[in-house]
Protein backbone atom coordinates (compact mmCIF):
# COMPACT_ATOMS: atom_id res chain seq x y z
CA UNK A 1 0.00 0.00 0.00
CA UNK A 2 1.38 3.31 -0.87
CA UNK A 3 0.71 5.96 1.65
CA UNK A 4 -0.72 9.54 0.53
CA UNK A 5 1.66 12.08 1.87
CA UNK A 6 0.37 14.70 4.47
CA UNK A 7 1.48 18.13 5.28
CA UNK A 8 0.59 20.68 7.67
CA UNK A 9 0.21 24.31 7.21
CA UNK A 10 4.20 24.96 7.39
CA UNK A 11 4.68 22.52 4.70
CA UNK A 12 6.22 19.83 7.02
CA UNK A 13 5.59 16.11 5.96
CA UNK A 14 3.40 14.41 8.92
CA UNK A 15 4.00 10.70 8.99
CA UNK A 16 4.65 9.99 12.73
CA UNK A 17 2.09 9.26 15.30
CA UNK A 18 3.27 9.02 19.06
CA UNK A 19 0.66 7.28 21.03
CA UNK A 20 0.11 7.26 24.63
CA UNK A 21 -1.19 4.05 26.08
CA UNK A 22 -1.48 4.81 29.31
CA UNK A 23 -1.16 7.31 32.01
CA UNK A 24 0.14 5.02 34.52
CA UNK A 25 3.72 4.53 35.64
CA UNK A 26 5.20 1.87 37.92
CA UNK A 27 8.22 4.50 38.92
CA UNK A 28 8.18 8.28 40.00
CA UNK A 29 10.34 9.85 37.87
CA UNK A 30 11.73 13.34 39.27
CA UNK A 31 11.40 15.00 35.89
CA UNK A 32 8.14 13.37 35.20
CA UNK A 33 5.88 12.96 38.26
CA UNK A 34 5.91 14.48 41.02
CA UNK A 35 6.69 11.92 44.38
CA UNK A 36 2.38 11.95 45.69
CA UNK A 37 -0.75 13.37 44.96
CA UNK A 38 -1.25 12.07 40.94
CA UNK A 39 -4.49 11.30 39.81
CA UNK A 40 -4.42 8.69 37.49
CA UNK A 41 -7.16 8.80 34.62
CA UNK A 42 -10.48 6.21 35.12
CA UNK A 43 -9.86 3.26 32.94
CA UNK A 44 -12.98 4.48 30.47
CA UNK A 45 -11.52 7.72 30.17
CA UNK A 46 -8.62 5.84 28.24
CA UNK A 47 -8.82 4.74 24.99
CA UNK A 48 -9.98 1.42 24.23
CA UNK A 49 -7.87 -1.21 22.04
CA UNK A 50 -10.59 -1.00 19.62
CA UNK A 51 -10.41 2.69 19.68
CA UNK A 52 -6.72 2.89 18.98
CA UNK A 53 -7.13 0.75 16.06
CA UNK A 54 -9.87 2.72 14.46
CA UNK A 55 -7.47 5.79 14.94
CA UNK A 56 -4.30 4.22 13.93
CA UNK A 57 -6.13 3.00 10.86
CA UNK A 58 -7.60 6.13 10.38
CA UNK A 59 -4.42 7.85 10.53
CA UNK A 60 -2.68 5.30 8.43
CA UNK A 61 -4.97 5.79 5.37
CA UNK A 62 -3.64 10.00 5.84
CA UNK A 63 -0.36 9.51 5.68
CA UNK A 64 1.35 7.96 9.21
CA UNK A 65 3.43 5.38 8.48
CA UNK A 66 5.51 5.30 12.04
CA UNK A 67 4.04 4.76 15.12
CA UNK A 68 5.62 4.61 18.98
CA UNK A 69 3.70 3.66 21.76
CA UNK A 70 4.57 5.16 24.72
CA UNK A 71 3.01 6.07 28.25
CA UNK A 72 3.27 6.53 31.30
CA UNK A 73 4.76 2.93 30.83
CA UNK A 74 3.31 1.26 28.34
CA UNK A 75 3.76 -2.41 30.36
CA UNK A 76 1.58 -1.12 32.89
CA UNK A 77 -1.24 -1.71 30.21
CA UNK A 78 -2.68 -5.09 30.81
CA UNK A 79 -2.62 -7.43 27.32
CA UNK A 80 -0.24 -4.43 25.99
CA UNK A 81 1.02 -7.10 23.23
CA UNK A 82 -2.54 -7.52 22.25
CA UNK A 83 -2.56 -3.98 21.31
CA UNK A 84 0.76 -3.99 19.64
CA UNK A 85 -0.38 -6.81 17.39
CA UNK A 86 -2.96 -5.06 16.30
CA UNK A 87 -1.28 -1.87 15.58
CA UNK A 88 1.38 -3.89 13.83
CA UNK A 89 -1.43 -5.58 11.24
CA UNK A 90 -2.35 -2.19 10.12
CA UNK A 91 -1.66 -1.76 6.58
CA UNK A 92 0.22 1.35 6.01
CA UNK A 93 2.15 1.56 9.50
CA UNK A 94 5.68 0.68 8.49
CA UNK A 95 7.18 1.09 11.20
CA UNK A 96 6.37 0.42 15.49
CA UNK A 97 8.48 1.83 17.99
CA UNK A 98 8.60 1.80 21.69
CA UNK A 99 9.32 3.78 24.41
CA UNK A 100 10.08 1.93 27.59
CA UNK A 101 11.24 1.76 31.05
CA UNK A 102 12.62 -1.43 30.69
CA UNK A 103 11.39 -2.65 34.29
CA UNK A 104 8.42 -4.97 33.25
CA UNK A 105 10.06 -5.56 29.37
CA UNK A 106 12.23 -8.55 29.45
CA UNK A 107 9.58 -11.11 29.29
CA UNK A 108 8.46 -9.27 25.94
CA UNK A 109 11.19 -9.04 24.19
CA UNK A 110 11.44 -11.92 22.23
CA UNK A 111 7.91 -11.69 21.49
CA UNK A 112 8.84 -7.96 20.22
CA UNK A 113 11.67 -9.26 18.24
CA UNK A 114 9.01 -11.84 16.36
CA UNK A 115 6.63 -9.14 15.67
CA UNK A 116 8.84 -6.90 13.92
CA UNK A 117 9.30 -4.27 15.96
CA UNK A 118 12.05 -1.53 14.59
CA UNK A 119 13.36 -0.39 17.94
CA UNK A 120 13.03 0.27 21.90
CA UNK A 121 14.13 3.39 23.41
CA UNK A 122 15.15 2.83 27.12
CA UNK A 123 14.56 5.54 29.79
CA UNK A 124 17.86 5.06 31.87
CA UNK A 125 19.40 8.38 33.52
CA UNK A 126 21.92 6.59 35.63
CA UNK A 127 24.30 3.46 35.29
CA UNK A 128 24.04 4.08 39.65
CA UNK A 129 21.72 1.52 41.73
CA UNK A 130 21.74 4.00 44.59
CA UNK A 131 20.71 7.03 42.29
CA UNK A 132 18.46 4.83 40.00
CA UNK A 133 16.94 4.67 43.00
CA UNK A 134 16.90 8.22 44.19
CA UNK A 135 15.85 9.28 40.70
CA UNK A 136 12.61 6.53 40.22
CA UNK A 137 11.70 6.25 44.01
CA UNK A 138 12.06 2.60 42.95
CA UNK A 139 14.79 -0.13 43.42
CA UNK A 140 14.45 -2.07 39.77
CA UNK A 141 17.47 -1.42 38.29
CA UNK A 142 18.64 -4.50 37.96
CA UNK A 143 15.61 -5.43 36.09
CA UNK A 144 16.43 -2.19 33.80
CA UNK A 145 19.78 -3.14 32.99
CA UNK A 146 18.59 -6.62 32.29
CA UNK A 147 16.21 -5.40 29.57
CA UNK A 148 18.95 -3.24 27.93
CA UNK A 149 21.03 -6.67 27.82
CA UNK A 150 18.41 -8.72 26.17
CA UNK A 151 17.46 -6.35 23.55
CA UNK A 152 21.34 -6.24 22.87
CA UNK A 153 21.18 -9.55 22.52
CA UNK A 154 17.72 -9.90 20.29
CA UNK A 155 19.86 -7.19 18.33
CA UNK A 156 16.56 -4.77 18.68
CA UNK A 157 17.86 -1.74 17.97
CA UNK A 158 17.88 0.50 21.23
CA UNK A 159 18.50 4.28 22.35
CA UNK A 160 18.73 4.98 25.83
CA UNK A 161 17.02 8.37 26.92
CA UNK A 162 18.69 10.15 29.75
CA UNK A 163 17.52 13.13 31.03
CA UNK A 164 19.95 15.69 32.34
CA UNK A 165 19.44 17.43 35.87
CA UNK A 166 21.05 19.80 37.67
CA UNK A 167 22.76 18.21 41.07
CA UNK A 168 20.85 14.74 40.37
CA UNK A 169 23.14 12.73 37.03
CA UNK A 170 25.70 15.04 36.11
CA UNK A 171 28.27 12.31 37.23
CA UNK A 172 26.26 9.63 35.36
CA UNK A 173 26.87 11.74 32.13
CA UNK A 174 30.46 9.74 31.69
CA UNK A 175 29.83 6.49 32.64
CA UNK A 176 27.02 6.96 30.15
CA UNK A 177 29.03 7.96 26.89
CA UNK A 178 31.06 4.80 28.01
CA UNK A 179 28.15 2.65 27.62
CA UNK A 180 28.78 3.03 23.92
CA UNK A 181 32.26 1.86 24.07
CA UNK A 182 31.40 -1.89 23.61
CA UNK A 183 27.68 -1.76 22.46
CA UNK A 184 25.68 -0.83 19.16
CA UNK A 185 23.29 1.27 20.96
CA UNK A 186 22.68 5.07 21.11
CA UNK A 187 23.18 7.17 24.02
CA UNK A 188 20.78 10.40 24.26
CA UNK A 189 21.14 13.00 26.61
CA UNK A 190 17.90 15.16 27.12
CA UNK A 191 17.00 18.69 28.33
CA UNK A 192 14.98 18.61 30.97
CA UNK A 193 11.52 20.41 30.57
CA UNK A 194 9.23 21.38 33.06
CA UNK A 195 5.98 18.64 32.05
CA UNK A 196 6.34 16.79 35.50
CA UNK A 197 3.37 17.41 36.67
CA UNK A 198 4.43 20.14 38.89
CA UNK A 199 5.88 23.25 36.66
CA UNK A 200 9.72 24.36 36.37
CA UNK A 201 12.19 22.21 38.82
CA UNK A 202 14.87 25.77 38.16
CA UNK A 203 14.33 29.28 37.62
CA UNK A 204 16.65 28.44 34.32
CA UNK A 205 17.68 25.61 32.74
CA UNK A 206 21.59 25.33 33.13
CA UNK A 207 22.16 21.86 31.60
CA UNK A 208 21.52 23.39 28.01
CA UNK A 209 21.95 21.67 24.99
CA UNK A 210 25.04 23.73 24.47
CA UNK A 211 26.62 22.90 28.31
CA UNK A 212 25.74 19.06 28.20
CA UNK A 213 27.80 19.17 24.63
CA UNK A 214 30.84 21.28 26.01
CA UNK A 215 30.93 19.30 29.02
CA UNK A 216 31.58 15.83 27.12
CA UNK A 217 33.68 17.72 24.44
CA UNK A 218 36.39 18.31 27.45
CA UNK A 219 36.54 14.83 28.01
CA UNK A 220 36.54 13.37 24.95
CA UNK A 221 38.53 16.03 22.72
CA UNK A 222 38.15 14.10 19.52
CA UNK A 223 34.34 13.74 19.94
CA UNK A 224 32.96 13.70 16.29
CA UNK A 225 29.49 15.22 14.91
CA UNK A 226 28.12 12.42 12.62
CA UNK A 227 25.63 12.89 10.15
CA UNK A 228 21.73 13.01 11.77
CA UNK A 229 19.01 10.99 10.08
CA UNK A 230 15.83 13.17 8.73
CA UNK A 231 13.35 14.68 11.26
CA UNK A 232 15.60 13.56 14.10
CA UNK A 233 15.54 15.40 17.14
CA UNK A 234 18.97 14.15 18.72
CA UNK A 235 22.30 16.31 17.22
CA UNK A 236 24.49 13.01 17.09
CA UNK A 237 28.25 12.47 17.33
CA UNK A 238 30.33 9.44 18.36
CA UNK A 239 33.39 9.08 19.88
CA UNK A 240 36.02 7.55 17.46
CA UNK A 241 36.59 3.82 17.99
CA UNK A 242 33.40 3.52 19.68
CA UNK A 243 30.52 0.63 18.45
CA UNK A 244 27.80 2.95 19.45
CA UNK A 245 27.12 6.83 19.41
CA UNK A 246 25.64 9.69 21.64
CA UNK A 247 22.92 12.28 21.08
CA UNK A 248 21.50 15.57 22.40
CA UNK A 249 18.09 16.59 22.14
CA UNK A 250 17.53 20.02 22.67
CA UNK A 251 13.89 19.22 23.56
CA UNK A 252 13.10 22.74 25.74
CA UNK A 253 15.85 24.82 23.66
CA UNK A 254 13.17 23.13 20.18
CA UNK A 255 15.92 23.30 17.74
CA UNK A 256 14.59 20.90 15.69
CA UNK A 257 10.68 21.96 14.82
CA UNK A 258 11.50 23.06 11.55
CA UNK A 259 11.72 19.28 10.72
CA UNK A 260 8.71 17.99 12.96
CA UNK A 261 6.65 15.20 11.28
CA UNK A 262 5.13 14.30 14.89
CA UNK A 263 1.41 14.21 16.73
CA UNK A 264 0.49 12.76 19.51
CA UNK A 265 -2.32 11.52 20.76
CA UNK A 266 -2.77 10.65 24.50
CA UNK A 267 -3.94 8.14 26.42
CA UNK A 268 -7.44 9.74 26.60
CA UNK A 269 -7.18 10.55 23.34
CA UNK A 270 -6.55 14.00 23.10
CA UNK A 271 -4.40 15.25 19.83
CA UNK A 272 -1.66 17.18 20.42
CA UNK A 273 0.02 18.44 16.90
CA UNK A 274 3.15 19.70 19.47
CA UNK A 275 4.72 18.35 22.65
CA UNK A 276 3.92 22.16 24.06
CA UNK A 277 0.04 22.52 23.33
CA UNK A 278 -2.69 21.67 25.34
CA UNK A 279 -4.78 19.34 23.48
CA UNK A 280 -6.36 20.58 20.12
CA UNK A 281 -9.11 17.79 19.49
CA UNK A 282 -10.87 15.50 21.91
CA UNK A 283 -10.72 12.23 19.23
CA UNK A 284 -12.35 10.08 21.99
CA UNK A 285 -15.27 11.98 22.39
CA UNK A 286 -15.49 12.45 18.97
CA UNK A 287 -15.56 8.44 18.29
CA UNK A 288 -17.93 7.76 21.15
CA UNK A 289 -20.84 10.22 20.25
CA UNK A 290 -20.91 8.48 16.77
CA UNK A 291 -18.92 10.26 14.14
CA UNK A 292 -18.11 8.21 11.21
CA UNK A 293 -14.42 8.25 9.92
CA UNK A 294 -15.09 11.12 7.52
CA UNK A 295 -15.99 13.31 9.91
CA UNK A 296 -13.16 12.73 12.30
CA UNK A 297 -10.55 12.97 9.49
CA UNK A 298 -12.10 16.08 8.57
CA UNK A 299 -11.55 17.27 12.05
CA UNK A 300 -8.08 16.14 12.16
CA UNK A 301 -7.28 17.46 8.58
CA UNK A 302 -8.38 21.09 10.33
CA UNK A 303 -6.17 20.24 13.24
CA UNK A 304 -3.04 19.70 10.93
CA UNK A 305 -3.74 22.83 9.12
CA UNK A 306 -3.48 25.27 12.27
CA UNK A 307 -0.27 23.57 13.51
CA UNK A 308 2.11 25.97 15.64
CA UNK A 309 5.22 26.26 13.64
CA UNK A 310 7.21 25.90 17.04
CA UNK A 311 7.10 25.02 19.96
CA UNK A 312 7.51 28.45 21.50
CA UNK A 313 4.28 29.30 19.86
CA UNK A 314 2.00 26.19 20.87
CA UNK A 315 3.21 27.41 24.19
CA UNK A 316 1.90 30.54 23.48
CA UNK A 317 -1.50 29.37 22.38
CA UNK A 318 -2.10 27.46 25.29
CA UNK A 319 -5.65 27.72 25.54
CA UNK A 320 -5.57 27.25 29.46
CA UNK A 321 -3.16 30.48 29.88
CA UNK A 322 -1.23 28.29 32.39
CA UNK A 323 2.93 27.54 31.53
CA UNK A 324 3.86 23.84 30.66
CA UNK A 325 3.51 21.35 34.25
CA UNK A 326 1.45 18.74 33.44
CA UNK A 327 3.30 15.33 33.77
CA UNK A 328 5.22 13.80 30.95
CA UNK A 329 3.16 10.69 31.70
CA UNK A 330 -0.07 12.24 30.81
CA UNK A 331 1.18 13.13 27.31
CA UNK A 332 3.17 10.45 26.25
CA UNK A 333 7.42 11.01 26.11
P1 LIG B 1 12.57 8.47 17.14
O1 LIG B 1 12.98 9.56 16.21
O2 LIG B 1 11.26 7.84 16.81
O3 LIG B 1 13.63 7.46 17.37
O4 LIG B 1 12.27 9.10 18.51
P2 LIG B 1 13.12 10.17 19.25
O5 LIG B 1 14.53 10.18 18.80
O6 LIG B 1 12.35 11.44 19.22
O7 LIG B 1 13.17 9.53 20.64
P3 LIG B 1 12.12 9.47 21.77
O8 LIG B 1 10.79 9.25 21.24
O9 LIG B 1 12.61 8.46 22.74
O10 LIG B 1 12.24 10.88 22.37
C1 LIG B 1 13.29 11.16 23.22
C2 LIG B 1 12.98 12.42 23.95
O11 LIG B 1 13.10 13.51 23.07
C3 LIG B 1 11.57 12.52 24.47
O12 LIG B 1 11.43 11.82 25.64
C4 LIG B 1 11.47 13.99 24.65
O13 LIG B 1 12.16 14.37 25.81
C5 LIG B 1 12.21 14.50 23.44
N1 LIG B 1 11.28 14.69 22.34
C6 LIG B 1 10.76 13.71 21.53
N2 LIG B 1 9.93 14.25 20.63
C7 LIG B 1 9.92 15.59 20.89
C8 LIG B 1 9.24 16.65 20.32
O14 LIG B 1 8.47 16.51 19.39
N3 LIG B 1 9.49 17.88 20.83
C9 LIG B 1 10.33 18.09 21.85
N4 LIG B 1 10.52 19.33 22.29
N5 LIG B 1 10.99 17.07 22.44
C10 LIG B 1 10.78 15.85 21.97
N1 LIG C 1 11.98 16.38 30.37
C1 LIG C 1 12.58 15.71 29.36
N2 LIG C 1 12.25 14.47 29.00
C2 LIG C 1 11.29 13.87 29.70
N3 LIG C 1 10.77 12.65 29.60
C3 LIG C 1 9.81 12.52 30.53
N4 LIG C 1 9.70 13.65 31.26
C4 LIG C 1 10.62 14.50 30.76
C5 LIG C 1 11.00 15.81 31.10
N5 LIG C 1 10.42 16.49 32.09
C6 LIG C 1 11.19 11.67 28.62
C7 LIG C 1 12.33 10.81 29.07
C8 LIG C 1 11.79 9.46 29.13
C9 LIG C 1 10.63 9.54 28.16
C10 LIG C 1 9.55 8.57 28.44
O1 LIG C 1 10.13 10.82 28.32
O2 LIG C 1 13.27 10.78 28.04
O3 LIG C 1 12.75 8.55 28.67
FE1 LIG D 1 7.40 19.43 17.15
FE2 LIG D 1 6.43 20.98 19.06
FE3 LIG D 1 8.43 19.27 19.57
FE4 LIG D 1 8.83 21.48 18.13
S1 LIG D 1 8.28 21.38 20.30
S2 LIG D 1 9.58 19.44 17.67
S3 LIG D 1 6.91 21.61 16.98
S4 LIG D 1 6.34 18.76 18.97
Amino acid sequence: MKSPQLYDNHNRPLNYLRLSVTDRCNLRCFYCMPEEGIRYLPKKELLSFEEIERLVTLLAGMGITKVRLTGGEPFVRTDLMKLIRKISAVPGITCLHLTTNGVLTAPYISDLKALGIASVNLSLDTLNRERFKQITLRDAFDSVMNTLELLIENQIPVKINAVVMDGKNIDDILPLVELTKHRDISVRFIEEMPFNGEGAHYPVLTWTHRKILSYITEAYPTLQKINDPDNSTASNYKVPGYHGDIGIIAAFSRTFCGTCNRIRVTAQGILKTCLYDDGVLNIRDLMRTGCSDDQIEQKLMHAFAHRPKNGFEAEQQRTANTPVHESMSTIGG
